[in-house]
């Protein structure tokens, strides 16, 4: 058994950053991040918080920006028109979920294209499932590095994937489709969740429900990706049964320390590539 360990490869891949950071700023320029959160959300806001600490150690300038949950979807269309326009900020980031008065589609598409570095926009959505060059969303994004890094070919591979959402299960279709592997998507819906894994040769689940994927509902020497963050008598937990599976898989994520680093990871370089495309010829 083998532990992907994403801790250790978002520790390689921030200090990069902090490299490419630090010779920019030795050229006069900087690298700026803006989050938006709306309302008090607690987990939003630690999430929004540990991106900011990222930020913070790469030598990202990034400004959270606190917003009453009562703002009206006009005002907050007039902060994100403000970010667009300011040539300090390269990548714009709005903590999702917003609040239900908020149409979340209209905020996402009204986030510049090339300052959308959560990927979450219609237009990277689409670039991403037509495998155009784009902003791959934080956490497939991370999922796929962290299987590059550790030589897991995705051609021809049974993936499936448990759970839809658009910011997780439907923009890793997109990037295991482009990588030529063969995917299955589950849902809440789906009659027999086992009957698509027990053929996969790499499963990800990303539901938010702990002891979700059980060691019957795989193959001797499956990957297994496990997205999902629980909070469980206190402590960290993914949505696999870790014990029992990790007895018969060949690579495994820990949670924590498997896919939650390389989500964090992965926005830090799409805003630097965002500060590249934005400044190119510039510098
Ligand atoms: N590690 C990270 O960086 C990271 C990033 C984003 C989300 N997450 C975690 O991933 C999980 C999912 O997040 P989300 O925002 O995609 O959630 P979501 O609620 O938007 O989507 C959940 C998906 O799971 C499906 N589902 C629910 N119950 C199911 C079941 N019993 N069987 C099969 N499918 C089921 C739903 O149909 C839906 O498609 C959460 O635990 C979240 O905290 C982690």
């Amino acid at each position: 058994l083998i532990l992907l360990d994403g801790k250790k490869l978002s520790d390689i891949i921030q200090q990069d950053i902090k490299l490419e950071v630090d010779k920019l700023s030795r050229q006069n320029a900087s690298v700026g991040l803006s989050v938006i959160l709306v309302g008090d959300d607690v987990a939003s806001k630690s999430y929004v918080k540990m991106k900011a600490k990222a930020c913070e150690r790469c030598g990202i300038k990034s400004t959270i920006h606190y917003l009453s949950k009562d703002i009206s979807q006009n005002e907050l269309l007039a902060i994100i028109d403000s970010l667009n326009k300011n040539d300090d900020i390269h990548g714009i980031l709005v903590q999702l979920p917003l609040p239900k008065s908020i149409n979340e589609n209209i905020i996402l598409n009204a986030v510049r294209y090339d300052k959308d570095v959560d990927g979450f926009s219609p237009f990277n959505t689409g670039s991403l499932l037509i495998g155009d060059d784009c902003f791959a969303p934080a956490t497939p994004a991370g999922i796929i590095r962290l299987l590059e890094h550790y030589d897991i070919a995705l051609e021809s591979k049974n993936i499936t994937i448990i759970g839809a959402s658009n910011i997780v299960g439907k923009p890793l279709v997109s990037l295991f489709i482009n990588a030529n592997a063969t995917v299955s998507v589950c849902n809440i819906h789906t009659k027999d969740v086992s009957e698509f894994t027990k053929n996969a040769d790499i499963v990800c689940v990303g539901v938010g429900v702990a002891n979700l994927l059980k060691a019957d509902m795989i193959k001797d020497n499956a990957i297994i990706i496990d997205i999902g963050i629980n909070k469980i008598n206190g402590k960290i937990v993914g949505d696999v049964d870790f014990d029992n599976v990790s007895k018969k898989s060949s690579y495994i994520t820990p949670v924590p320390g498997g896919v939650g680093p390389m989500t964090i990871a992965m926005l830090l370089e799409n805003t630097i590539k965002a500060h590249k495309a934005l400044t190119k010829g510039k510098n």
